[in-house]
C-alpha cells in the first residue's frame, strides 16, 4: 500500500464515492479506501481461483488480522474471536454464558438491536429478567440510574460505548468499575467506537467489547470480533461448533473447545474477509489513529457548533466531545425528516433519518469528509427550516 499520512486531499482521493455525494453514512455501513478494496479483492481471487492452495496464506492473514485486531485494543489474540458483526459478539456472551431463571441483566435504553435482541431472546429463552437504564448526557447521571436498578441478582450490565441514535458517549470505564463492584460482568459494545476513539480494554475494565470492521475502520462488511477476557473466553460455550473449534476430539473422550476464541470459528468461510481485516488497520496505521480520531473530532465539533446555530434545530447529540463521538443527530420540530433526507439527497448529501415520524437525521462524520461539505448541509437544513412545511 502507498504511503499515505493524513493529508485530507489525498485521503479523499481514496474515496471515489465523493466525487459524486457527501457520504455521511459511516456509523451504518462504512466505505472502502480504494487500497484496502485492492489488496482485498485481490484476496478474495487468490481463494477463489486458487482454493486449498491459498488456504495457508490466508490463515496466516487471519491470525495477523487477530494479532493486529487484539494490538489495538490492548488485548491477546487467543481473547478475540473474529465474528461476522458485533451482533454476534452479543449473542455469543448472551447464549455462551449460563444463565438461571431470575437472573438480571440491565443494558440501556438507546441500544441497538445488536444489544436488545439477543437479551431479550435471553430473557425469553433463560428466565432472565431484563432492565434498561435511561442514557443521560451527564455521565453522572447515567451511572446513577444504573446504580438504582442493580440488585443482588444483577449478573451483567451491557451497554454501547458510543450509543446509536444519538451519539451519546457513556461512561463505560465507570460502568464496568460499577458492574464488578456488585459482582456483574460488564459487555461494551463498541460498534460506534471503535476505529474512532481508542480503546483498550484493560484500562476500561470490561469483561467483553464486541465491535465490527465494516463501520468505521472501513473494512470488508462482515467482520467483526469479540474480545472476552481469557478466563472468560473459556467459559463462553459456543451454541455452534464444527472443524476448527477443537483443541482435541475423540468419540472416547470427547470434545475439548480450543481454549481461545477460535473455539466460535468453525468450517469453511470466506477466509479472504477476515484476512483482510489487516489491510484495513494498515490503512489506518499509515493515516495514524490518533490523527483519525482528531479529524473525526474537529468535523463533528464543527458541524454542531453550526446545526446549534440554526433556529428551529435541536442537536440530539451532546455538544462536548468528550461526551460523544462521530455521529451527530438533530431534529427539525414539527418537520418531517423523510422531506428533509430528501432534500439532503437531492444536494447530493447522504445522512440518514432516524425513522418515519422520528423528526430526526444521524450523521456521521468520518474521516474523509470536509468542511465544504458540512457547510453544504448545514445550508441546506437552513432552506429547509427556513420554508413552509409541505401540506
Ligand atoms: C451501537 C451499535 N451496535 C451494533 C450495531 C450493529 O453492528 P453490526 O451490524 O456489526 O452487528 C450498530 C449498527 O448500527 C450500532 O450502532
Amino acid at each position: 500500500m502507498p504511503r499515505a499520512g493524513f493529508d485530507v486531499a489525498r485521503v479523499r482521493d481514496a474515496y471515489p464515492i465523493l466525487r459524486e455525494m457527501a457520504y455521511f453514512n459511516t456509523g451504518t455501513y462504512g466505505i472502502m479506501a480504494e487500497p484496502v478494496l485492492a489488496g482485498y479483492l485481490q484476496n478474495i481471487a487468490r481463494f477463489e481461483r486458487r482454493g486449498m492452495v491459498e488456504s495457508g496464506s490466508l490463515h496466516r492473514e487471519i491470525e495477523a488480522s487477530r494479532e493486529r485486531l487484539a494490538a489495538r485494543i490492548n488485548a491477546q489474540p487467543e481473547e478475540i474471536a473474529l465474528t461476522g458483526n458485533a451482533t454476534d459478539g452479543v449473542t455469543y456472551v448472551a447464549e455462551g454464558l449460563s444463565w438461571s431463571p431470575g437472573d438480571e441483566v440491565i443494558i440501556s435504553d438507546q441500544e441497538h438491536p445488536a444489544m436488545s435482541y439477543p437479551w431479550q431472546y435471553a430473557a425469553q429463552r433463560h428466565g432472565i429478567i431484563l432492565r434498561r437504564f435511561a442514557v443521560d448526557w451527564d455521565p453522572r447521571k447515567s451511572l446513577e440510574a444504573i446504580r438504582a436498578l442493580i440488585t443482588p441478582r444483577t449478573r451483567l450490565i451491557g451497554t454501547s460505548h458510543v450509543t446509536s441514535p444519538y451519539g451519546v458517549r457513556l461512561p463505560v470505564k465507570e460502568i464496568c468499575a460499577l458492574a464488578h463492584a456488585h459482582g456483574a460482568l460488564a459487555l461494551v459494545d463498541g460498534a460506534q467506537s471503535f476505529a474512532v476513539l481508542p480503546i483498550d480494554v484493560r484500562e476500561m475494565g470490561c469483561d467483553f467489547f464486541t465491535g465490527n470492521g465494516h463501520k468505521w475502520l472501513g473494512g470488508p462488511k462482515g467482520t467483526g470480533f469479540l474480545y472476552a477476557r481469557r478466563e472468560l473466553m473459556e467459559r463462553l460455550q459456543p451454541a455452534y461448533v464444527g472443524a476448527g473449534s477443537e483443541q482435541s476430539f475423540s468419540f472416547e473422550t470427547g470434545l475439548v473447545l480450543k481454549p481461545s476464541g477460535r473455539r466460535f470459528e468453525f468450517g469453511t468461510r470466506g477466509f479472504a474477509v477476515p484476512a483482510s481485516i489487516g489491510l484495513a488497520l494498515e490503512w489506518f496505521d499509515q493515516l495514524g489513529w490518533e490523527a483519525i480520531s482528531a479529524r473525526i473530532q474537529h468535523l463533528a465539533t464543527y458541524l454542531k457548533e453550526r446545526l446549534a446555530a440554526l433556529p428551529g434545530v435541536e442537536l440530539c447529540t451532546p455538544p462536548e466531545w468528550e461526551r460523544s463521538s462521530g455521529l451527530v443527530s438533530f431534529r427539525v420540530a414539527g418537520r418531517n425528516e423523510q422531506e428533509l433526507q430528501r432534500q439532503l439527497e437531492a444536494d447530493h448529501l447522504y445522512p440518514r433519518t432516524l425513522g418515519p415520524g422520528s423528526e430526526k437525521i444521524r450523521v456521521s462524520c468520518a474521516l474523509f469528509n470536509d468542511e465544504s461539505e458540512l457547510d453544504r448541509l448545514v445550508e441546506c437544513v437552513r432552506r429547509f427550516v427556513g420554508t413552509p412545511r409541505s401540506r
